[in-house]
This record gives C-alpha cells, sequence and structure tokens, in this order.
C-alpha cells in the first residue's frame, strides 16, 4: 500500500494509544509457562505479537477471544513439541525470547522468519544459552534454526550489550535451569521481563545492572497491558512540530527503562506534561499532554539510548526542526533493527530537504530546516522508519509518496485511523 502524505493545520484532540509491544509479547509467552488459565487484556494486534500468540498455540496453549480487548490463554497442556516449524515473522524479540523458553524445554523446535529476520544477528543469544549446556543447530547464527531441549545450568552472565532481548532470554532460560542465573548489563535496558516474573511469582532480584533469577513457576495471574510509549512517541513528535497542536495520548507505559524519549523532548524545549499518573499490572502509566512547541537541538549519547532505542527515527525528525545541531551517538545497534536505521532515516530524511548526516554509531543534525517534500519514500520493510517519515510528511511544504506503507501493521495497524482522528487539514 503506498500513500501520500500532505502538510496539515495541526493536530488537536485525544486518542487512547494502542497496547505495548513488548509487555504483550511477554504477556502471551509467559502465560505458556504457568500451567493453567489467565486473562490479557488489551493486548496489542500488531503482526509481531500475533506471531508470538500463533507461536504458544502450536506449543499447546489454548487461546480463546472473549472480545476485541481480552483472551483466556489456557496453558494447563503446554508445552508440546510443535508439529510445524516455529513462524517469527518480522519479529526479533519473538525470536531471541523463544529461544530462551525453549531452549530448557524436552523437546524439539525449528525456528524461522522473514527475510529481514532471518538477516539479523542471533549470536548474541545463541552464545550465553550455549554456555548454559544449551544445543542449536544453525547457519552462521542466523534463522532459520532449530533447538534441541535439554536440562540448563545457570551462569553468570556479563553482556557486553545493554539488550533487553538479550537479557529476557537468559532470564527465560534461568527460570528453567538449576542454580542461580545472573545477567549484568553495561547499561539497564528495558525491564518488562524483571516486573512481569515478579508479578507472576518467580524468585527475582534486581540490582542495578544485574539481574539474578533461580528456577520457578510462573502463577497464572491476569495481566492489562498499559499503551506503547514507542507509539506515542510518533503522535509526541507530531504534535511538537505541527504548529498550534494540542494533544492528549492516554493510556501510555511510561516505565522509566523506556520514557528515554520524554526526557530527551522535554530536555529540547517540548511541552510535555504527565497526567494521571498509575500503576497497571506493575507497569507505571499516564496521559500524556503534547503541545507545539519551539525545539532545541541536544546531545542523546550513553546510558540513555536503551531507554529510546526504538525511538531514535523519530527523534530525528524532531531535530529537523530544532535550532542548533543534534548529536546522537552510541547507537550502533541501531544498524541491527527491522533495517539499518542509521542508513534508512539519513537516506529518506535528506530526500525532504534536511541537513542530517550518518556517523558509524548515530547521527549529526543542523536545524531548523524548512522541509520541501515533493519525495518518494522508502520504509525498508521496517514499521518505524515507515511511521517517522509520515510525521515529517505532515510539515512538507509539498506532498510526499511513501511505499509500502502496510509495514506499520508490525507493531501500529491503527496509526493512520488514530492520526485522522487528530488531523485539522
Ligand atoms: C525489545 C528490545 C529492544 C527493542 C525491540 C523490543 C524487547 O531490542 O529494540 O523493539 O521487547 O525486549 P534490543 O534488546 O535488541 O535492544
Amino acid at each position: 500500500m503506498d500513500i501520500t502524505v500532505n502538510k496539515i493545520k495541526s493536530l488537536n484532540g485525544e486518542i487512547e494509544i494502542p497496547a505495548d509491544k513488548s509487555i504483550t509479547h511477554r504477556a502471551f509467552m509467559f502465560s505458556s509457562l504457568t500451567k493453567g488459565k489467565l486473562k490479557v487484556s488489551n493486548f496489542s494486534k500488531g503482526a509481531d505479537c500475533m506471531s508470538t500468540l500463533k507461536i504458544i498455540q502450536q506449543l499447546g496453549c489454548k487461546v480463546e477471544f472473549i472480545n476485541e480487548k481480552e483472551v483466556i490463554i489456557d496453558a494447563t497442556e503446554a508445552l508440546k513439541e510443535p508439529a510445524e516449524a516455529l513462524d517469527c515473522g518480522n519479529s526479533g524479540t519473538t525470536t531471541r525470547l523463544m529461544m530462551g523458553l525453549l531452549a530448557g524445554q524436552r523437546i524439539n523446535s525449528k525456528m524461522f522468519g522473514d527475510q529481514s529476520l532471518s538477516k539479523r544477528p542471533m549470536k548474541r543469544v545463541i552464545a550465553p544459552l550455549e554456555q548454559m549446556g544449551a544445543n542449536f543447530v544453525h547457519q552462521d547464527y542466523k534463522l532459520p534454526l532449530e533447538i534441541k531441549g535439554t536440562n540448563l545450568k545457570a551462569i553468570d552472565y556479563n553482556s557486553p550489550l545493554a539488550s533487553a532481548q538479550v537479557k529476557s532470554c537468559i532470564l527465560l532460560a534461568g527460570l528453567n535451569a538449576e542454580g542461580e542465573t545472573s545477567f549484568t548489563e553495561p547499561y539497564k535496558s528495558r525491564n518488562h521481563t524483571e516486573l512481569m516474573f515478579e508479578y507472576m511469582g518467580a524468585d527475582i532480584k534486581v540490582e542495578g545492572t544485574k539481574v539474578t533469577i533461580k528456577k520457578s513457576q510462573l502463577k497464572p495471574v491476569d495481566i492489562t497491558v498499559c499503551g506503547d510509549i514507542s507509539s506515542a512517541a510518533f503522535f509526541m513528535v507530531a504534535a511538537l512540530i505541527v504548529p498550534n497542536s494540542d494533544i492528549i495520548i492516554r493510556n501510555v507505559g511510561i516505565n522509566e527503562t523506556r520514557s528515554g524519549i520524554i526526557d530527551v523532548l522535554k530536555a529540547m524545549n517540548g511541552d510535555i506534561q504527565l497526567l494521571n499518573e498509575r500503576v497497571i499490572s506493575n507497569e507505571k502509566v499516564a496521559d500524556i499532554r503534547v503541545r507545539y512547541s519551539n525545539l532545541k537541538a541536544t546531545t542523546i549519547e550513553g546510558e540513555i539510548i536503551p531507554r529510546l532505542i526504538d525511538e531514535i527515527p523519530i527523534i530525528a525528525i524532531a531535530a529537523t526542526q530544532a535550532e542548533g545541531t543534534t548529536i546522537i551517538k552510541d547507537a550502533q545497534d541501531l544498524r541491527n533493527k527491522e533495517a539499518d536505521r542509521i542508513t534508512a532515516v539519513k537516506t529518506e530524511v535528506q530526500k525532504l530537504g534536511a541537513d542530517i548526516e550518518e556517523t558509524p554509531d548515530g547521527f549529526i543534525i543542523k536545524g531548523k530546516t524548512e522541509l520541501t517534500g515533493d519525495a518518494e519514500i522508502e520504509c525498508y520493510h521496517d514499521h518505524r522508519i515507515a511511521m517517522s517519515l509520515y510525521v515529517a510528511g505532515l510539515i512538507c511544504k509539498k506532498p510526499i509518496k511513501i511505499n509500502e506503507f502496510q509495514w506499520v501493521d508490525i507493531s501500529f495497524p491503527e496509526f493512520l485511523d488514530l492520526m485522522s482522528k487528530l488531523t485539522i487539514s
């Protein structure tokens, strides 16, 4: 589906942001380990989470949709050996977390993914899992691969990467390994696994960037998933850069390991207010009011990177509208996402007339530039590139065309409907 994006007058009104992708993956996967029955409310309907849901069904979970927002997962008879290979689609989270979950089960399974996922590095999880005694058949640490389930032993792993996918993979393996498994990372990555494990009764301890888990049985407790700050980020930036905008985004997860985007946009002089703060299923949530602002440049590096890793493409769009030079560093892992997000963002944002330079681990962006538009944009089969460029299109002088916009369905099928709800054109 190719779409055209036109300049708009403003964004006004209120929306509720759909469920968090990371938390939904975990809710589905962890349910499969409970040996019981539970309800997940307000799950993400993106294709990535549906890949996870289908996989837990193949592993023996019974899944019953009560309505659009609630699903019952019955794992009383899970986990059984899947009859067919597990299709992870485009989802790195499904792949890496399922590898940790399955490595220590006494079943064998095969996994594959789409073209983009088949190019992504899996050594980051295979290497530590092999240290735990896991058994994989793979070529060059990529999908497709085979997992031969076996008994695992605990490890004390010092990760060179700050990665929630690697951490969650090792914690899932540790949940089923003899002894005490610990994982230490250089900076703290998103901690949804730790919070949900605690919520479901696992024996887990967190000390700074070190997490320790003992073999435990997860309990079947109902989970409500809050809204996705990574989806809200597109609306936050859109409201900040489209003149006269004033919006409220309801039900946004503001877990501090994910809220780097709020800190950065506030440091850029963004008018952002958190309202009605509360806790849902062990996760902090708020409504967020955002108003058009005169942005100024900033530097983003180090410890904050894992707290906003998925938001860097949309932050780059905000930076084109900020006075001064914005520098983004230490984000080299962006090259290993659904696309090489550094080259993709630079190439496409440059087409709009922005002053953006690519570095090995980030960007140098000079602003404020009036975006000309009048360009044909590729999204590299990457949902976040598609949505970031859409937001840029809202302030371009001339319309832009975005090819294959259907890739938004990976995380955010409701994106266009919610955008049109707020748009004054
Ligand atoms: C995720 C962790 C991050 C993030 C991805 C989702 C998760 O990946 O980019 O979209 O749910 O654990 P890394 O752990 O590879 O940084």
